[in-house]
């Protein structure tokens, strides 16, 4: 039997933008399938293309520096070449997005309540009545107190945790069928990233919904995700069924990600290894593997030849010369 075809499906996805220094590339020849009901993690440090690859398979770029090319298929539609008015009709119903800093992504001067029910009254012509009672009942469901209070208030009102799950509530009101979640417990303090995590995963079961969770953090992804694709300097380095990857990582950079996670015996105060060195410089491709400038297992040849995406088992593939799993 053939898999069932995917939710959604990039391929080849490249984004590049025209900046004063040449063009920067962003995201580079990315492959990557959602299934239908899905949660896939897209985890990489800051800068390495995340919010990128997401606006970009939506169609939420700026238009006039951003350059995509590939092809991005949603629900069989081929949406690659369409023209925003068409992207439209599959913003909020098909695909959502709970964008990565909610205090920008909130209007700071209007209340709760007519910034949820907004896309209710245009996207789904609800009236005014029926848009506020499905207002309260979506604060309800992602767990809100007191809703009729909290639709009154102004965005600084609340507190960050609650204000994240107002997010929650705005890109659930269409009821999307892929829902894309950018870092979306970052501002939020240990245990709130914990609650709002598990939310986004129960919301998931009972709406039957793809996710695609986006973060910096591996540890926030590992229980909430069927895969990862971990993404380094633009380009999807690693990407394998989640327990697998924890179990058989082939990437020193996945490796490195792995060690940079808080583990619950770390004692207070300690500082976690971080990843010595940066990112690579956008707008200067390298002629190598996009990580030899940091990898501890570096050699001539990874300078010189840049690694092909390898398969090592179904659903796991990696670029890299000198695999972990490997002999090295
Ligand atoms: N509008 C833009 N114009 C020019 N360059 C951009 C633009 N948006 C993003 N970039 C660049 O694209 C690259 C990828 O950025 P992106 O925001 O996708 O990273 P990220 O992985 O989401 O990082 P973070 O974890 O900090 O959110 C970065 O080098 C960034 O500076
Ligand atoms: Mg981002």
């Amino acid at each position: 039997m053939s898999d069932p075809q995917p939710m959604l499906s990039l391929r080849d996805f490249s984004v590049s933008f025209d900046t004063a220094r040449g063009p920067l590339y962003a995201v580079r020849n990315v492959d990557i399938d959602v299934a239908d009901g899905e949660s896939l993690g897209i985890v990489g440090e800051s800068g390495s293309g995340k919010t990128v690859l997401s606006r970009g398979a939506m169609g939420l770029l700026p238009k006039r520096a951003a350059h995509r090319s590939g092809t991005v298929i949603y629900d069989d539609h081929d949406l690659s070449e369409a023209p925003r008015k068409e992207l439209r009709e599959y913003w909020g119903t098909g695909m959502a997005m709970i964008f990565q800093d909610p205090m920008t992504a909130l209007n700071p001067v209007r209340k709760i309540g007519s910034q949820l029910t907004e896309g209710l009254r245009i996207r789904l012509q609800m009236s005014k009545h029926d848009a506020k009672a499905r207002g309260l009942e979506l604060l309800h469901r992602v767990r809100i107190p007191d809703p009729d209070a909290v639709m009154e208030k102004y965005p600084f009102q609340l507190s960050g945790g609650m204000r994240q799950r107002v997010m929650i509530a705005i890109a659930l009101a269409c009821k999307p069928r892929l829902l894309f979640a950018d870092e979306p417990t970052t501002a939020l303090d240990v245990t709130v990233q914990a609650q709002v995590m598990q939310l986004l995963s129960e919301l998931r079961h009972e709406m039957g919904m793809s996710m695609v969770i986006v973060t910096h953090d591996l540890g926030v992804v590992a229980g909430h995700t069927d895969r990862i694709a971990v993404m380094y300097a633009g380009e999807v380095v690693e990407i394998a069924p989640t327990k697998r990857l924890f179990a058989n990582m082939q990437m020193p950079y996945t490796e490195a990600l792995m060690k940079s996670i808080p583990r619950l015996d770390t004692p207070s105060g300690q500082r976690l290894p971080v990843i010595s060195g940066r990112l690579p410089d956008p707008t200067q491709p390298e002629t190598g593997c996009s990580f030899a400038s940091r990898c501890p297992y570096v050699t001539d040849k990874c300078r010189a030849e840049a690694p092909p995406l390898v398969e090592v088992s179904p659903g796991h593939s990696y670029r890299c010369w000198f695999p972990i799993g490997g002999s090295r």
